[in-house]
């Protein structure tokens, strides 16, 4: 199936708060969101972008360090946050019922994804690419026409509300 890739330039933290929120509030259905890129490419805070898009309680999201590898919000679609960095086995994706979550109704984003080992199936896959100290680039993917046109009209926020 052919693709649709988008690139969007961000210049700041800020910045990249502010295209992942616009992002998040674009989504309206069920969604597998796969984030790649360096320790610090800037996955959580694309992640916390996307959960006020989403609208997910201004504060209630968790920024401490913490060894659980899925944190559960509630929002429009409740979203769900997995980071696989600390996982020992690709296994434990089992365990940790990533699955269940991401064949529920629900936005799941997986940051270290590729610590999946193939099994995975995502709707979006977002790879972030750091230039220097706060540039950043920001690939986005998909494969099915829904999600195309997602990011077709993500793309057209040319500043970020
Ligand atoms: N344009 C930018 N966009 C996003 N983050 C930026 C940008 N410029 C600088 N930063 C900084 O980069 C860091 C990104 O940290 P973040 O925790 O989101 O990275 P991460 O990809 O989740 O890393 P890890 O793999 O360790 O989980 C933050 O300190 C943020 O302030
Ligand atoms: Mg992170």
């Amino acid at each position: 199936m052919e693709t649709l890739s988008i690139t969007r330039k961000s210049h700041s933290p800020e910045e990249s708060f502010r295209l992942a929120e616009s992002l998040g509030l674009r989504i309206q259905t069920p969604c597998r969101i796969a984030l790649y890129g360096d320790l610090g490419a800037g996955k959580t805070h694309f992640v916390q972008g996307l959960a006020s898009g989403l609208g997910v309680a201004e504060g209630s999201y968790v920024t401490s360090p913490s060894y659980a590898l899925i944190h559960s919000y509630e929002a429009r679609l409740p979203l769900h946050h997995a980071d696989l960095y600390r996982l020992s086995h690709s296994d434990e994706v089992f365990d940790i019922g990533l699955y269940e979550l991401m064949a529920s109704e629900a936005v799941t984003v997986v940051e270290w994804a590729e610590r999946m080992e193939g099994m995975e199936i995502f709707d979006l896959e977002i790879r972030i690419e750091i230039h220097g100290e706060s540039e950043r680039t920001i690939r986005a993917q998909a494969s099915g026409l829904h999600f195309q046109d997602l990011l077709r009209s993500w793309q057209q926020v040319s500043h970020p509300e």
